[in-house]
């Protein structure tokens, strides 16, 4: 081999060592790893291994006021207390006071600073706006100050919000049939049925310990 060939060769080593030495170090370098959830929030999609994208929205509520326990409300209320005076005439805290706060105008409570996004609200706290908020404050409120992450349990929220109803001189009319039926019909998961079919093929291909059963006894 001439030197020349001998260096053509080097050269072509070092190129091909620089190369794939470089591609460990991007791989050690850039961690490929699944996000936990996505570092972007996305209002109304949902979040990854949740299935098909459907908009998350809270459990209807209203139809399980009339029978909801108020003493488990209170109970559960105990984590808005951190924040939350519940007294009539009581303190704005880190919260507003709570007392009456049910068909109150929203962001409204004297003597509280409220966040823009409340304030810009509007409306009263009906029942199932409360439903809404207490779900997820920041998906109900944008930029709202309340710093709660929510009651994912529509038991829990149907519980605080019959307690909330009782803070008053004159409690609110419960919800009638129209408001549950509208509740309803606004809060209806989008296209349950293909999932449930989905579901429902998924079992059926792997259902070994049913067909046996329904195998004829052997004796
Ligand atoms: C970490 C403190 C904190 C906790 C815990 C908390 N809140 Fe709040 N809450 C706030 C703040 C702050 C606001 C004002 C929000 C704003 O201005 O955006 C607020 C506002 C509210 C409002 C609106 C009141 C109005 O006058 O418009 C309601 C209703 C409410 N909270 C209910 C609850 C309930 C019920 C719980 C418990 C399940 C709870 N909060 C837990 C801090 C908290």
């Amino acid at each position: 081999m001439s030197l020349e060939t001998n260096k053509i060769f080097a050269a072509i080593l070092v190129a091909g060592i620089t190369a794939s030495f470089s591609g460990f170090l991007a791989t050690q370098l850039v961690h490929e790893h699944e996000l936990k959830e996505n570092a972007y929030k996305i209002e109304g999609v949902a979040e990854a291994g949740g299935g098909p994208a459907v908009e998350a929205k809270p459990e209807p509520v209203l139809a399980m006021l009339a029978g909801a326990d108020v003493a488990k409300g209170e109970q559960v209320a105990k984590v808005c207390a951190t924040c939350h005076n519940f007294t009539k005439g009581g303190p704005n805290m880190i919260g507003p006071d709570l007392y009456g706060v049910v068909n109150r105008p929203k962001g409204a409570h004297e003597g509280f600073a409220y966040s823009d996004g409340m304030k810009k609200k509007g409306g009263n706290w009906t029942m199932s706006d409360l439903n809404h908020f207490l779900w997820k404050p920041k998906w109900f409120v944008e930029g709202t100050k309340m710093s709660f992450i929510g009651l994912k349990k529509p038991e829990d929220r149907a519980a605080v919000i019959a307690y909330l109803r009782t803070l008053s001189d004159s409690p609110a009319a419960m919800p009638g049939a129209s408001d549950i039926a509208k509740e309803e019909a606004e809060l209806k998961p989008a296209e349950p049925a293909k999932a449930d079919d989905k579901a429902a093929a998924g079992k059926e291909g792997e259902k070994p310990a049913d067909a046996k059963a329904a195998e004829p006894a052997k004796k």
